[in-house]
């Protein structure tokens, strides 16, 4: 039985519908992703789980109890909110103590909760502190600290990290899997951030427009994405127009609108359908085709990244980006140079329509 289910959940805010007949299950101890890009509806499906929002239609279970009307409180939810919301006129172990109080735990065995939580996120001996005298990764600890004290089922992240600058991004993020794995506990991790999702998900979702677009873990995601929006929000992507040529053999032609073909794998789409070509930059083979004549794209830009260059190709009007591992190739490109591409067959997707 699902840990978590959300059911048909809708959530209005005047005109605005902030999330659209959403219905999702989660694991008991799984670390599920949302992943969208803002004002999508990820902040209100957490409040709503923590039971700080009330849906306007739908029903919320936790195993085979329905939730819905349950204060939050009474929910057993551990939230790390978007931008930490700590109270600042308090010292770090208040903070820490505040959900502790509000379930009635015995005053006495509050400190030693305190100590417990501070111990899990490395804070050892930081209860007296202001919490407005911390570092941001210092605060984004303690905010973790007060949602594990109360020893929750399951865990909600919002954007946890977003205040944290790039390295510490990565090592928090380590760290948050590693605790979750260590408890147990299943977790809700609320994202914009693609690499977040990617690397630390065992399955995500990517929410659009207040529904989920795709859910699956993060390599089918990825690899398969079940429509041209994901595809463009989930990692980069190349799209051209064409239309269906041909298919045989579980292969079919594209005619792309710039004029040449393109094959790709075998979809139940006919004839002269307008189609949308996609792939991802890192598909783009910089050498020739086995026993083909070579096609040679045009290097417009040539964008240094460290470990790879960003090439922007152009061949026969069409544009697309590629990746060039620069592992693999000594030779610098520049604008204007001309190199052989091939596109293996297998990492096209077809997504009906029209780019
Ligand atoms: N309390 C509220 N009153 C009015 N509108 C709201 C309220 N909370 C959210 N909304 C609206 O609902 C939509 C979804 O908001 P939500 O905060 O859930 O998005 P989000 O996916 O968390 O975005 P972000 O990535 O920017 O945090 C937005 O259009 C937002 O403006
Ligand atoms: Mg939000």
């Amino acid at each position: 039985m699902a840990h978590v289910r959300l059911e048909h959940l809708v959530k209005h805010f005047g005109p605005v519908r902030a999330v659209d007949d959403l219905n999702l299950s989660v694991q008991q101890g799984e670390f599920f992703s949302l992943l969208g890009p803002s004002g999508c509806g990820k902040t209100t499906t957490l409040r709503m789980i923590a039971g700080f929002e009330q849906p306007d239609v739908g029903t919320i279970w936790f195993a085979e109890r329905d939730v819905t009307s349950l204060k939050p409180s009474e929910r057993q939810v551990g939230m790390v909110f978007q931008n930490y919301a700590l109270f600042p006129h308090m010292s770090v172990g208040e903070n820490i103590a505040f959900g502790l109080k509000a379930r009635k735990v015995e005053a006495g065995d509050i400190p030693r909760r305190i100590r417990q939580a501070l111990n899990r996120v490395d804070l050892n001996g930081y209860e007296d502190r202001p919490v407005t005298a911390l570092s941001g990764g210092q605060q984004q600890r303690v905010a973790l600290a007060r949602a594990l004290v109360i020893e929750p089922e399951i865990l909600l992240l919002d954007e946890p990290l977003s205040n944290l600058d790039a390295r510490l991004r990565v090592e928090t993020r380590e760290e948050i899997r590693a605790l979750q794995q260590e408890l147990g506990i299943t977790t809700f991790y609320v994202t914009h951030d693609q690499d977040e999702a990617l690397a630390q998900s065992d399955r995500m979702a990517v929410l659009l427009d207040g529904k989920p677009a795709q859910i699956g873990t993060p390599r089918e995601v990825y690899n398969a994405p079940a429509s041209r929006e994901v595809m463009a929000f989930l990692g980069q992507a190349n799209f051209l127009s064409g239309e269906i040529e041909a298919g045989s053999n579980g292969s079919m032609t594209v005619r792309l609108t710039a004029g040449w073909k393109i094959h790709a794998p075998a979809q139940a789409l006919p004839a002269g359908r307008k189609v949308t070509v996609a792939f991802r930059p890192h598909a783009v083979e910089l050498q020739p085709e086995d026993q083909a004549p070579a096609m040679m794209a045009r290097v417009i830009s040539v964008i240094y990244t460290g470990p790879a260059e960003e090439l922007l190709l152009e061949y026969e009007g069409a544009r697309f980006s590629a990746v060039l591992n620069l592992k693999d190739h000594d030779k610098r490109l520049h604008p204007g140079d001309l190199v052989p591409f091939h596109i293996p067959k297998k990492r096209i997707h077809l997504f009906p329509g029209e780019v």
